[in-house]
């Protein structure tokens, strides 16, 4: 990559802190008043989200900061994905008229929530510190992959589009599909992340609880 791209390119972090702050989005767009097939489709969109953004973290993020960084942090990443993968694959085959499906959501909510604070907190700062010559690059190989894992499962976000069908949905799936142009905007901005959800979305002013939509 030449110096101009490189200089344009967004790197692994802010890619990451965007996947964080676009799927706080879509957990904001959930309202448990809402009908089935709506919490169904926002349930469904953010499932997808959070499964393609881990295996990306898997793929090309934590292996190659694995190699400078061995503490608690580091440690947990990998545990806490496959947690949140158990709690997907339960949501996923619950249907929506289950008595639990709105807490299995909002627990699904929480510990991602935790996990992005962890993030944000300590694995991203540390790449910055520890690989600054390597994130563009990184940004780069994660932003194709994703466009081959948005691709193989196009079918998915469409359904789960069309069941949720809202701005604020459609906007944070487009994100998700095509992230990449807006990162410029965000280099070097650490206060727009997961852990300041009052700035990831207009209809809410917390992170915690079901917002309203
Ligand atoms: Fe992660
Ligand atoms: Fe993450």
């Amino acid at each position: 990559m030449n110096a101009f791209l490189r200089q344009l390119a967004p790197s692994v972090t802010n890619l990451i802190r965007l996947d964080h702050t676009q799927a706080l989005a879509t957990f904001h767009q959930y309202d448990p008043t809402a009908s089935g097939r709506f919490r169904r489709g926002i349930a469904d969109n953010v499932c997808l989200q959070l499964e393609i953004h881990a295996q990306l973290e898997e793929e090309i993020f934590y292996p190659v900061l694995r190699l400078v960084l061995d503490d608690d942090a580091m440690k947990k990443a990998q545990p806490e994905h496959d947690e949140l993968r158990t709690l997907i694959a339960r949501l996923k085959q619950m249907v929506v008229t289950d008595p639990t499906f709105d807490h299995t959501f909002n627990e699904l909510m929480r510990q991602v929530m935790h996990h992005v604070a962890e993030e944000e907190t300590t694995l991203l700062p540390a790449a910055e510190r520890l690989l600054p010559q390597q994130l563009t690059d990184l940004g780069a190989q994660m932003a194709r992959r994703r466009l081959q894992l948005t691709a193989s499962r196009g079918g998915e976000f469409a359904g789960s589009l069309a069941r949720s069908l809202s701005l604020g949905t459609v906007l944070a799936s487009a994100n998700t599909l095509l992230s990449g142009a807006s990162l410029l905007t965000r280099r070097g901005d650490p206060t727009r992340s997961w852990t300041r959800p009052g700035r990831a979305s207009s209809s809410s002013s917390s992170g915690a609880g079901f917002p309203t939509r």
